[in-house]
């Protein structure tokens, strides 16, 4: 059987039919959302890994038969940069492959009409020719770093093929490049690029510190789009694009990191000096995605680096503010003679992760190792899942020894946190 053909065009017709954008939560899907619903999409089904867990195949097919979709974005998925992937090979080839078949399937199985998955560049072999063109797929050895990733990405794409291909369903890929924008991550060891320069530029600023070390020559070029541009570009394929090859989404824009640097300095406002330090490894001198197959179907990208980062700066700083004042109003409101559980948003600079910081009789010093007062941490967890928290992968868990200023013979535990909603900061047990 060949591609077949389909009426996609009716996405954005119908702003009551029902779209299931999975990960919603993360920095692709909440901008997917934010864009579908400034279109005016009001019939949104969205659920934190909390309420439901992808890899869980009863789960999901019991969703999909509840909710019957029209429209399902796949957004969710096991991300982390190379030491993260180095570490956890078995999650990030798994749980990615799990999530994937059991949306993809269920998706096919309970009549959604257009289905979308996201991968990303590196699906493509190490020495593609550059910019990148789509039929490079499959055409060399991967980067070894991240290829239980990439090996889960590239059967994400061809399962789409496949029912496409034997059921005539209109399932299609999108694997954009390097992505920054609201609600990226911004954690100081397993961020991203740009995250991670935003990040140590305004610490240097606040710290009035004289210069900021940055490793390399700054030479390698790099290719960036912002999350939004990245969400239109999802909403123009829903709507236009139907066929059997995956579509690269791109700015087409190249910059050194050395520009990117210079530029990010700029935007935080750092007058101190940057300093590279060459010692170090630069990585990979290029990498560029192709993205005239998107363009030429009409979709081209709209928001320049520099407004970009002008607007993940302001966010984060805005972030920042609000849990500041979160923090404050808690700090008058946790003394009580009972356990106490406070969620102390602590962002600065770390915009993207909390702390939650648990008050209790019951801790004592060995929690730091063994996890003695698991019970309680596990209760702990739990409550919080329920408010749609979850555990920081590598979370960690740390008697801080007695409680200042709380109760004589109380100690406290620090837990980071992952994406706590603001909503919900301050809570007992
Ligand atoms: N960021 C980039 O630069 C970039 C570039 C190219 C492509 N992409 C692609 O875009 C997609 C999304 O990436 P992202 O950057 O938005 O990642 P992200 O910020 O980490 O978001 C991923 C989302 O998936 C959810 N999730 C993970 N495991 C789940 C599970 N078992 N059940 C339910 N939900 C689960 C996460 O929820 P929890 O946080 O609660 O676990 C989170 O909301 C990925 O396929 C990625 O390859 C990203």
């Amino acid at each position: 059987m060949g591609d077949p053909a389909h009426d996609s065009s009716d996405f954005l017709t119908d702003k009551s039919a029902k779209i299931f954008v999975a990960g919603h939560r993360g920095l692709v899907g909440s901008a997917i959302v934010r864009k579908l619903q400034s279109l005016g999409f009001s019939n949104l089904v969205l659920r934190s890994h909390s309420e439901l867990d992808l890899t869980r195949q009863f789960d999901v097919d019991s969703f999909f038969a509840a909710e019957k979709p029209r429209f399902v974005i796949l957004a969710a998925a096991k991300v982390g940069g190379i030491h993260a992937n180095n570490t956890y090979p078995a999650d990030f080839i798994a749980i990615n492959l799990q999530i994937q078949t059991n949306v993809i399937d269920s998706s096919f199985r309970h009549g959604v009409k257009k289905f979308l998955f996201l991968g990303s560049s590196c699906i493509y072999p190490k020495l593609a020719p550059q910019p990148i063109p789509e039929n490079a797929l499959l055409t060399g050895p991967l980067e070894p770093t991240n290829e239980w990733y990439a090996i889960a990405k590239i059967a994400g794409i061809k399962m789409c093929q496949a029912y496409r291909i034997q059921y005539s369903w209109d399932a299609i890929s999108g694997m954009p490049t390097n992505l920054y924008g609201r609600n990226d991550n911004f954690h100081p060891e397993n961020s991203h690029v740009l995250p991670a320069l935003m990040r140590r530029f305004h610490e240097a600023k606040v710290n009035n510190a004289k210069q900021v070390v940055v490793w390399g020559t700054g030479s390698p070029l790099r290719e960036f789009l912002h999350v939004d541009d990245l969400a239109d570009a999802v909403v123009f394929s829903m709507d236009k694009y139907s066929g059997l090859e995956h579509l690269n989404v791109g700015s087409g824009k190249e910059v050194t990191i050395k520009d990117l640097a210079e530029l990010v300095k700029e935007v935080v406002g750092f007058e101190g000096d940057l300093v590279w330090d060459t010692s170090k490894p630069d990585g990979t001198p290029r990498k560029l995605m192709d993205n005239s197959k998107l363009l030429g179907l009409g979709w081209t990208p709209k928001i320049s680096l520099k407004d970009g980062l002008v607007d993940t700066y302001k966010w984060s700083i805005a972030m920042s503010n609000k849990t500041q004042s979160n923090r404050k109003a808690q700090h008058t409101n946790y003394r009580t003679g009972e356990t106490k559980m406070i969620i102390r948003n602590v962002f600065e600079p770390e915009v993207t992760y909390g702390t939650l910081v648990i008050h209790s009789r019951s801790l004592n010093p060995q929690d730091a190792n063994g996890y003695k007062s698991s019970y309680l941490l596990l209760g702990a967890t739990l409550q919080l899942a329920t408010y749609g928290f979850s555990l920081f992968e590598g979370a960690q868990l740390k008697c801080e020894g007695k409680s200042p200023n709380v109760h004589p013979g109380y100690r406290y535990l620090v837990v980071r946190m992952k994406k706590p909603d603001l909503s919900c900061s301050s809570f007992e047990f």
